[in-house]
C-alpha cells in the first residue's frame, strides 16, 4: 500500500506504463491539466512548477484578464466558453458553481480531489488515477449541501489534448453493421456523439480519438476517450478559438432525471482516458486494464454451440439433441439455446416476461436436452431477455404497471415489445426470483442476455440502467462461476460498463465474415478478443446472402472467443471433419489469442488486412483479402510485433490449405527469419482471392537453434 499524501496545492505527477498525466492544484481551484501523454520521466517539484507556470496561456486581447484556464471539469467562471462540467440549478438558481478545493490526497497514481462550492451548496469529489496499463479514469460524485433539491442536467468530464490532435476517429453503425470507423479533420465547434436510445447502441461511438494527422494502427500520437455507461450517454470532442481541444464524456440525462435531495449525491458514469503511439498501442491499453480485472474470465474460454441460426424458434428437441450430438464429437464444449424455450414463444411477437419453460415444445422441461448436453461433457447456456415484456404474456396482463411508458398510452412497440420497468421493485424482484428458478432447475452456466429494442420516451433510464447492472450481480452472486453475454439485438451494448457485470460481448447479429472483419476489428479497439463473440455461420450468410469458404469464416472467428451458429446437420463428412479441424486450431491457440497483443496493419492497394496477436515466442496473424488486389501479385507482408532480435520459423496454419494457389517455395522449406527481418522487411505470401483468408503462425526458435 502506497502511503497517502497531501496533494493540495502543489503540480502533482501521475505516471504509469509510459503515460504521465501532470495536474495544477496550486491555487484552490480544481485541477488543471498541464501536461496528459508521453511521460517525461520523474519530475522533481522544481520542473512540475516550471512546466505548470510554462503551460499558462498568455494574455490576448478580447479575453478575460487572467489566463482563460479550465479544470477537468470546467467552470464559467475561468472563462470558459465550451461545454460546461456541471450543469444544474436550484429552480433556475446556483447554476454556475465555482469550486475551491478542500483536501487532494495522492495515493500511488491516484489522486482524489474533495471540493465544495458555499455559493451554490455543492461538494464535489474528482478521483483521477491513471491505471497500471496507463488509462486514465475518471470519476466523479456531486453532493448537494444545500437544504433545497438540486437539479443536476449534466456533469461532463474533460482531458485537453494538444494542438498537434489534428484529425478525429470515432464508431459508427447501425443493427448487423456495429462499430464502422469515421474519420474526418478536428473542426471549430463540438464533435458530439449522444446515445439517447437508452442502451449503448449499434451507432455508439464506443470511443472518440484525437491523433496526430495519418495516426494508424502502430503508430501516431493518439489520444481517446471512452464513456462507460450502457444508457444514454455523450462523448465528445471539442475545439475552442481560445486554442483549447479537449475530449470529454458523461451521462445524458433526461429533464428531472437526477434531482438530488438534500444530503444525496450523482455518480456520472467513469470516463477512460488513453494516450498511445498508434491505434494497436491504445487498445493494448484498454485490454491489459480489462484482463487485470480479478473477475476477468480465467479459464479457457469454451467452444459455444449457439443454435439460434440453425432453428430459429423452431424448438423441436430431436433437431436439437442431433445438434448437441454433432457439436459434442467436433469438440463443443457449451451448448447455448437460444430464443424460443420459454411460454408460447414461437415468435418475436410473444412471451417475453413469462420465464417459465413451454410445456408445449417442451413436455418434459428442458431436462431432456440439459442431461445429454451434460452427458457429452458440454456445459449449458440459456438466452433471456429480462428487461423486456411481450404485451400479450401472462406477465403484460397481470402487470401492465410494470411497463415503463411516459404517459398512459404505451411507446411505440418495437420488435413487438415494450420495456420492463426494473426500477420497481415488484418486477425487479418478479424477474429475479424467475430466473433464479430456471437457472437452478437447469444448472445453467451461461446467459446470453439479449435487450432488443431502444428505449423511446423512457421515464429513468439512469435507474433502469443501475436496475440491469444488479440484476446481473445478483444473479451471479446467487450462480457463482454463471457467466454472462451481453447481447442487445447483436452488438448494441458493447461498453466498459456493461463489462463489470458480464463475461463477454455479442459483437453483432451480422455473422458473414467479411462484415465481421470490420465490426471486430473496431469492437477490439476498446475489448480484448477473449471477450468478443465470434461464431461459425453457414456458408451462406443469413444476413447477407453472400457466401464464403469454411476457412475465412473459421479464421475470422478465431480472433474472438470462438463459437458455432449453423446447421452441424446440414454438414457432408468434409466439412464436418475440415470444422472439427478448426476447432482444434482454436484450442490449440487460445491461450495465445486471448493474452497476446492484438496488432493490426492493412494493405489499401491489395485489400488486404492483417490481424495478429502476438507474445515474443509464438504469434499468430491472419491474413485477409477484403476486396479484390489492385496488383497481381501483391507486394510483400511484414509482422508486427515480433522481438527484433530473436530467430522465428514461418507456417501456414489451417485444414486442407493446399487450396491455396501459388504457394511460394520457402514456405515449404525450413525457413527461419529473424524478427526484425519479418517486421521490416517483409514476405511474399500466397495469393489470395476476394474474401478469403489464411493463417499464419510465427514462432520462435530456441536460443540455442542454429
Ligand atoms: C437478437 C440476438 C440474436 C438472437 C435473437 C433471438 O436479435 O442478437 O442473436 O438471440 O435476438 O431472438
Amino acid at each position: 500500500m502506497t502511503k497517502p499524501s497531501a496533494a493540495a496545492r502543489r503540480v502533482v505527477q501521475l505516471r504509469s506504463a509510459g503515460v504521465a498525466l501532470i495536474l495544477d492544484l496550486r491555487s484552490t481551484a480544481l485541477p488543471t491539466v498541464v501536461h496528459w501523454g508521453a511521460d517525461p520521466g520523474p519530475c522533481g517539484q522544481d520542473e512540475l512548477d516550471a512546466m505548470a507556470a510554462a503551460a499558462v496561456p498568455p494574455h490576448v486581447d478580447n479575453l478575460i484578464d487572467v489566463p482563460v484556464s479550465h479544470s477537468v471539469l470546467p467552470e464559467g467562471h475561468t472563462g470558459w466558453f465550451g461545454i460546461p462540467g456541471l450543469s444544474g440549478s436550484r429552480q433556475g438558481k446556483a447554476w454556475a458553481p465555482r469550486f475551491t478545493v478542500n483536501t487532494a490526497v495522492q495515493e500511488g497514481q491516484r489522486l482524489t480531489v474533495e471540493a465544495a462550492d458555499p455559493s451554490t451548496a455543492l461538494g464535489l469529489r474528482l478521483t483521477i488515477e491513471l491505471t497500471g496499463s496507463g488509462l486514465v479514469r475518471l470519476r466523479t460524485a456531486v453532493r448537494n449541501d444545500g437544504d433545497d433539491d438540486y437539479r443536476v442536467d449534466a456533469v461532463s468530464t474533460v482531458l485537453p489534448v494538444p494542438e498537434r490532435a489534428g484529425e478525429l476517429l470515432d464508431l459508427a453503425g447501425r443493427w448487423s453493421r456495429e462499430r464502422q470507423p469515421q474519420r474526418g479533420p478536428f473542426n471549430m465547434g463540438v464533435h458530439l456523439r449522444e446515445g439517447r436510445r437508452g442502451r449503448t447502441g449499434a451507432d455508439a461511438a464506443t470511443m472518440v480519438v484525437a491523433g496526430v494527422e495519418g495516426f494508424g494502427f502502430r503508430s501516431g500520437e493518439v489520444w481517446a476517450v471512452h464513456t462507460a455507461w450502457s444508457g444514454n450517454h455523450r462523448t465528445w470532442a471539442e475545439r475552442t478559438g481560445e486554442g483549447f481541444r479537449t475530449l470529454g464524456g458523461g451521462e445524458s440525462l433526461l429533464p428531472g432525471e437526477i434531482v438530488l435531495r438534500p444530503g444525496e449525491s450523482y455518480d456520472p458514469p467513469e470516463l477512460f482516458f488513453g494516450w498511445a503511439d498508434g491505434l494497436d498501442e491504445l487498445a493494448s491499453r484498454f485490454h491489459r486494464h480489462l484482463r487485470a480485472r480479478p473477475h476477468h474470465p480465467g479459464s479457457p474460454r469454451p467452444v459455444n454451440l449457439n443454435v439460434w441460426e440453425a432453428v430459429y424458434f423452431d424448438h423441436d428437441l430431436d433437431t436439437l439433441l442431433a445438434l448437441a450430438e454433432r457439436g459434442a464429437a467436433i469438440g463443443v464444449e457449451r451448448f447455448v439455446l437460444d430464443d424460443g424455450w420459454f411460454h408460447r414463444r414461437n415468435g418475436p411477437d410473444r412471451g417475453l416476461g413469462d420465464w417459465f419453460v413451454d410445456e408445449q415444445s417442451w413436455p418434459d422441461g428442458l431436462h431432456p436436452l440439459v442431461e445429454r448436453v451434460k452427458e457429452l461433457g458440454m456445459t449449458f447456456g440459456l438466452w433471456v431477455e429480462p428487461e423486456m415484456v411481450s404485451p400479450r404474456s401472462q406477465l403484460a396482463v397481470a402487470h401492465a404497471d410494470w411497463i415503463m411508458r411516459a404517459r398512459p398510452q404505451l411507446p411505440p412497440a418495437s420488435r413487438w415489445q415494450q420495456v420492463l420497468d426494473l426500477a420497481n421493485p415488484e418486477a425487479f424482484d418478479h424477474v429475479l426470483a424467475r430466473l433464479s428458478a430456471v437457472i437452478a432447475e437447469y444448472g445453467v452456466g451461461y446467459l446470453k442476455w439479449d435487450h432488443n429494442r431502444d428505449l423511446i420516451e423512457a421515464p429513468g433510464v439512469h435507474r433502469q440502467t443501475l436496475a440491469a447492472y444488479r440484476l446481473m450481480d445478483e444473479l451471479r452472486a446467487a450462480f457463482p462461476g454463471l457467466e454472462i453475454e451481453s447481447c442487445s439485438s447483436g452488438g448494441a451494448r458493447v461498453d466498459l460498463g456493461i463489462l463489470e457485470h458480464t463475461d463477454r460481448v455479442w459483437a453483432s447479429d451480422c455473422i458473414d465474415p467479411l462484415e465481421r472483419q470490420t465490426i471486430q476489428r473496431w469492437t477490439s479497439q476498446l475489448i480484448p478478443l477473449e471477450l468478443i463473440g465470434g461464431h461459425v455461420a453457414s456458408a451462406v450468410s443469413h444476413t447477407t446472402g453472400r457466401r464464403h469458404d469454411l476457412a475465412f469464416r473459421a479464421i475470422t472467428s478465431l480472433f474472438a472467443h470462438f463459437g458455432l451458429e449453423l446447421d452441424l446437420t446440414k454438414l457432408d463428412d468434409a466439412e464436418t471433419a475440415e470444422l472439427a479441424g478448426w476447432i482444434e486450431i482454436y484450442k490449440r491457440y487460445r491461450g495465445l489469442l486471448h493474452s497476446g497483443t492484438l496488432v493490426r496493419d492493412e494493405y489499401p492497394s491489395s485489400g488486404r488486412w492483417l490481424t495478429g496477436v502476438v507474445r515474443p515466442e509464438l504469434a499468430l496473424y491472419s491474413v485477409a483479402a477484403l476486396r479484390r488486389s489492385d496488383e497481381e501479385p501483391a507486394g510483400r507482408i511484414t509482422f508486427p510485433g515480433l522481438d527484433p532480435a530473436r530467430r522465428y520459423t514461418v507456417r501456414l496454419v489451417g485444414p486442407n490449405r493446399d487450396d491455396l494457389g501459388n504457394r511460394p517455395g520457402w514456405l515449404d522449406s525450413p525457413a527461419r527469419f529473424g524478427g526484425a527481418t519479418l517486421g521490416t522487411v517483409g514476405v511474399r505470401l500466397p495469393a489470395l482471392r476476394p474474401e478469403t483468408a489464411m493463417l499464419i503462425e510465427i514462432s520462435a526458435l530456441p536460443d540455442t537453434a542454429p
